[in-house]
């Protein structure tokens, strides 16, 4: 029986920046927390807080117990009965990666809590095969902007140290997207003119984010891939797409697989109260509320607090974390 209590941070994350799809992602300030310890009852429980993660089990079906249970597995070690307790500032089901940050929460808290015996890398590749793609899931373990390739087995990845002078405009409609329907809604085939069009938008874009040339964002920032697909499930977004650099943003996308719209903008911009006004109300027309926020991209990935001894039997979770807490 270990006595040790982990509290993982976790980091939201945007998917494809446009072009890239299923393989580009970007951590975002706007986080999860996941506290994980052996229960001493004996018996599994767990405690969601926030308004973030209603309708979520609190049965051994929950998604952080069962990926818990994986690491276990994995590690060779037998943990049965868990308390776990969850906070989340990260919306559900609207392109900012709240499945991504649970999976490698559980993952990164499990691991600590069985003294790290998976490497990083390891907790990437159950990551990936997990959530199907390693975008959001990179992201929100190593922070920053995460280049990578998943060929159905096997997953690499670069990290990219988001430029200084990013910030990130989200507008989040009121409504839920399923990332399922989002992915139904795309062709089976494209043309070979249209992947070569995502081809070269999506290297520069690497390529002017790891270099710092911002400026070549609008022209790097566009897709052809899926965004035009998925534009009926979310009235408002094409217009955005197209317009949002007249207002002042570097470039726009789709956020994942949305509903989450997200612009890039360069933080000394003077039109941030513009191309916000501009979001609201070209969502507003279409009849859609939307909630704005202003971000940062997050250079830390996952941060892990271990507790021990006497330390971890003082103060509850929320106490632990309600100085950190955003939304
Ligand atoms: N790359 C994924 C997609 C992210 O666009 O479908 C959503 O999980």
């Amino acid at each position: 029986m270990t006595d040790r209590r982990i509290i993982v941070k976790v980091p939201a994350s945007t998917a494809n920046l446009g072009p890239g799809f299923d393989t580009l992602g970007m951590a975002l300030s706007l986080y999860a927390w996941i506290e994980m310890s052996e229960s001493a009852s004996g018996e599994t429980v767990i405690e969601l807080h926030g308004d973030h993660l209603n309708g979520i089990s609190t049965d051994k079906s929950n998604l952080i117990y069962k990926v818990a249970q994986m690491v276990f597995k994995e590690a060779g070690v037998t943990l049965p009965e868990l308390n776990i307790s969850m906070y989340s500032d990260i919306p559900l089901t609207r392109g900012l990666g709240s499945s991504a940050s649970a999976i490698v929460g559980a993952l990164v808290a499990a691991n600590a809590l069985v003294g790290g015996l998976l490497t990083d890398d390891k907790l990437f590749q159950m990551a990936t095969e997990l959530e199907g793609h390693p975008d959001n899931v990179g992201a929100s373990l190593f922070g920053g902007i995460v280049v990578s390739a998943w060929d159905g087995s096997q997953a690499a990845k670069v990290r990219i140290e988001p430029h200084g002078d990013l910030d990130v405009l989200v507008a989040i409609p009121a409504f839920q997207l399923s990332t399922e329907k989002a992915r139904h809604a795309l062709p089976s085939q494209i043309t070979m003119k249209d992947a070569v069009f995502n081809l070269g938008s999506s290297s520069l874009l690497v390529a002017a984010l790891a270099s710092g040339q911002l400026e070549l964002i609008p022209f790097a920032m566009r897709d052809k891939l899926h965004q035009p697909y998925r534009a009926a499930l979310i009235p408002g977004m094409s217009e955005i797409l197209d317009k949002a650099t007249d207002y002042g943003a570097l470039g726009a996308a789709l956020s994942g697989a949305g509903p989450t719209l997200l612009t890039l903008v360069d933080s000394k911009s003077a039109r941030k109260a513009e191309l916000e006004a501009f979001l609201i109300s070209t969502l507003g027309k279409e009849g859609i509320e939307a909630q704005t926020m202003w971000l940062k991209p997050c250079s830390c990935g996952t941060v892990v607090q271990v507790l021990s001894g006497q330390e971890a039997e003082t103060s509850s979770f929320m106490e632990r974390i309600k100085g950190e807490l955003g939304v």
